[in-house]
């Protein structure tokens, strides 16, 4: 299972980097505004410490002007990955990307239908947002249950990403259902260490430690 981590701020990246469990970044409009700095500063350093895929969402509604965006934001670096809106437009900016060979994540997939013409179009990435969905007494990892059922079922190439991950039971979810990616805000990754079990065990490892007589 690969882990993303859905943030804009780079400090974020630079303290979960040194885990060696970060496999990509995905970002959107919401996270970036909340770094408060250009989409465009933020891209090259993000892209100039994480050697994985970086997805970057295009922010026109236009079919045409989707291209043009992903096409320039595809310039910054190789391992940018578009991230699409599941919209009619972004349907069909999608398609047109695929066959350019500029891989695509397609964002805001709250059903099955949805991740189904994703992977007939052949993008590279789906992401279902789990944590809206469970906000509105849905089962959103239902959602990502089907989409991997009907890709086993026609083989396709697309990946899963587990997205609007709110805890860490979204994760251990997204594992046993065998998704590809989860990607995890900061506050969900620096938890999926911890156990207080550990730290109580930690502990009495500690005191019992002081007991021992110095050589
Ligand atoms: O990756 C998508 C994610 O950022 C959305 O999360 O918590 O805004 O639903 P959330």
């Amino acid at each position: 299972m690969k882990f993303f981590l859905d943030t804009a701020n780079v400090e974020e990246i630079r303290k979960a980097l040194r885990t060696g469990l970060v496999d990509g970044i995905t970002t959107n409009p919401s996270l970036v505004a909340k770094a408060g700095r250009s989409y465009r500063d933020v891209l090259n350093e993000i892209c100039d410490l994480v050697n994985g895929p970086i997805s970057a969402e295009v922010l026109s509604v236009d079919a045409a002007d989707m291209v043009v965006e992903a096409e320039n934001l595809a310039g910054i670096h190789p391992n940018i990955v578009i991230k699409i809106p599941m919209t009619q437009d972004g349907l069909i900016a999608a398609n047109a990307l695929v066959r350019q060979n500029i891989p695509v994540n397609m964002t805001l997939i709250f059903s099955p239908l949805q991740a189904l013409i994703c992977g007939k179009i052949g993008v590279d990435y789906v992401s279902p947002f789990i944590g809206r969905l469970d906000d509105i007494a849905h089962t959103g990892m239902d959602l990502v249950a089907d989409i991997l059922t009907i890709y086993e079922n026609y083989g396709f190439d697309t990946e899963v990403i587990v997205a609007s991950v709110r805890h860490p039971v979204h994760v251990v979810e997204a594992a046993r259902l065998g998704a590809h990616i989860a990607t995890l805000p900061a506050a969900v990754f620096d938890r999926l260490a911890l156990h207080p079990l550990t730290d109580l065990g930690m502990e009495k490892f500690l005191s019992d430690a002081a007991k021992i007589p110095r050589e």
